[in-house]
């Protein structure tokens, strides 16, 4: 008989990644099988991000609930970030979990379903080079870890304390893998780590990769199989013309960029550690403006960080109107363990952070409806990668839009010409037409 695994993902594509690994990994070695009915589970593993306070509150009220309608003899198993902090309080706050599996440590899920309470959170655990099984949640889509760990420090980030220092993974591993899933039918690969355009300053060994990330793309972009490259997340930082020319020549590559800005005021960058400039950041985008005219930039924003006052806030605002990003993810600073902003004492009153946050996202609501107007009557090339449950079928544009065409599963892994024929602020909606 199979065993079920019921699994929760939160946080970021890394994490997602890792899900697949464990997953891959249950199935190999106990023939697990994927169950959506906790109750019906004979293992349950939540795993957990860490990088704002609200989804750590909540972790164990959903243990609770878990444990009351859990099978008697299911085990429960702690994954991922928050498991990387919390460690063994975990088990002193809910005695029914099993095993506590830190972010870095997800290939001993093999020692953890073997041994009740076991534990390893170790953010030095390098499986940079472990050979996974394979499982993909979407077929059409691979995730490719290209580094893991994070080796910035900024000042509000608690994921360098629960994924470690940054390790590169060789390129030939990468390139082997993007081959693997391309011929097994995945036309994107979508390239994860932290800080992706930093690629190849150290592999476990402690050497440089011959490849930096501009080449690692160059590559990618020459297996047959590959029609679309993707990755998250790029630092500004690292934003050099070698790289933005790779990204604007290299046919494969995505037409979408995202550009993490967090905040506009060059003296709130320098609090958070950021290591660029307001006028950097603008430089950057322009740069990449001119170089891919139809580029779609997306940010990341925290609003309330310790200190920022309203000139930084009218800072932030002057990006976002000059830039018109196209997706916005926008958060109100939460403090994090560990991390050095933490201990600031010049905290943003709470009310005031929202009010920022609120004229932040009424701002973009209005870039945006402007923005979308641009695709009406247009034709875009569509990769069709996910079935709705209203009857359509959708896909994403080279520059990341989401597009709906009424259709069946046939056109599930396809690339098809659509006529844009409504814009709405989060997505479009089309026909095909070639
Ligand atoms: N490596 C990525 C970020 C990963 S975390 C990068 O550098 O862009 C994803 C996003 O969560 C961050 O970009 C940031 O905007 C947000 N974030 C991280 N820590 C936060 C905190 N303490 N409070 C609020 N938002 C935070
Ligand atoms: Fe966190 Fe900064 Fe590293 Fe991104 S680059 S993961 S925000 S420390
Ligand atoms: Fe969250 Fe960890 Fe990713 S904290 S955002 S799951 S790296």
């Amino acid at each position: 008989m199979t065993k079920k695994l019921f699994i929760e993902t939160l946080g970021c594509a890394m994490n997602v990644r890792d899900s697949e690994h464990m997953i891959a990994e249950l199935n190999r070695i106990d023939n697990y099988t994927i169950t959506q009915n906790p109750s019906e589970a004979d293992l349950i593993l939540i795993n957990t991000c860490s990088v704002r306070e609200k989804p750590v509150n909540k972790l164990f009220s959903e243990i609770g609930q878990f444990v009351k309608t859990k099978k008697q003899n299911a085990k429960i198993g702690i994954c991922g970030c928050t498991a990387s902090h919390l460690g063994s309080e975990i088990f002193k706050k809910a005695p029914e979990v099993n095993f506590v599996l830190g972010a870095r440590n997800v290939s001993k899920i093999k020692d953890a379903i073997r041994q009740d309470k076991f534990i390893s959170i170790d953010i030095n655990y390098d499986d940079s080079e472990y050979a996974f099984g394979e499982f993909r949640a979407n077929p059409y889509k691979a995730y490719v870890n290209i580094s893991i760990g994070c080796d910035k420090k900024c000042t509000y980030c608690i994921v360098p304390f629960t994924r470690g220092k940054e390790i590169s993974i060789p390129h030939e591993l990468i390139l082997k893998e993007a081959e693997k899933a391309s011929k097994n039918g995945a036309k994107e690969i979508f390239l994860l780590g932290q800080n992706v355009n930093n690629y190849g300053r150290r592999l476990s060994n402690g050497n440089k990769d011959e490849f930096n990330f501009s080449k690692l793309l160059n590559a990618l972009g020459k297996i047959d199989e590959v029609k679309r490259i993707r990755f998250t997340s790029p630092h500004p930082l690292h934003m050099d013309d070698e790289f933005l020319e790779e990204f604007a020549n290299n046919k494969k590559v995505c037409k979408a960029m995202h550009m993490p800005l967090q905040s506009g005021s060059t003296e709130i960058l320098k609090a958070m550690n950021r290591g660029y400039t307001k006028e950097w950041f603008l430089d950057r985008a322009k740069k990449l403006k001119y170089l891919v005219p139809n580029v779609s930039i997306s940010t990341d924003i925290i609003v309330g960080f310790p200190g920022e006052n309203d000139k930084d806030f009218e800072d932030t605002m002057e990006v976002l109107n000059e830039i018109r990003f196209e997706q916005l993810f926008s958060f109100k600073y939460s403090p994090r363990p560990l991390t050095d902003a933490a201990k600031m004492m010049n905290v943003v009153d709470d009310e005031i952070a929202s009010k920022r946050l609120t004229v932040l996202q009424n701002r973009q609501t209005q870039i945006l409806d402007e923005i979308v107007k641009k695709y009406e009557e247009e034709v875009k090339e569509v990769y069709f990668e996910e079935l709705r449950s209203n009857g359509m079928v959708a896909g994403r544009t080279f520059e990341n839009s989401v597009v709906n065409v009424e259709a069946g599963e046939e056109l599930l892994g396809e690339i098809k010409k659509v006529k844009i024929t409504k814009a709405q602020r989060s997505s479009l909606f089309g026909e095909i037409c070639g």
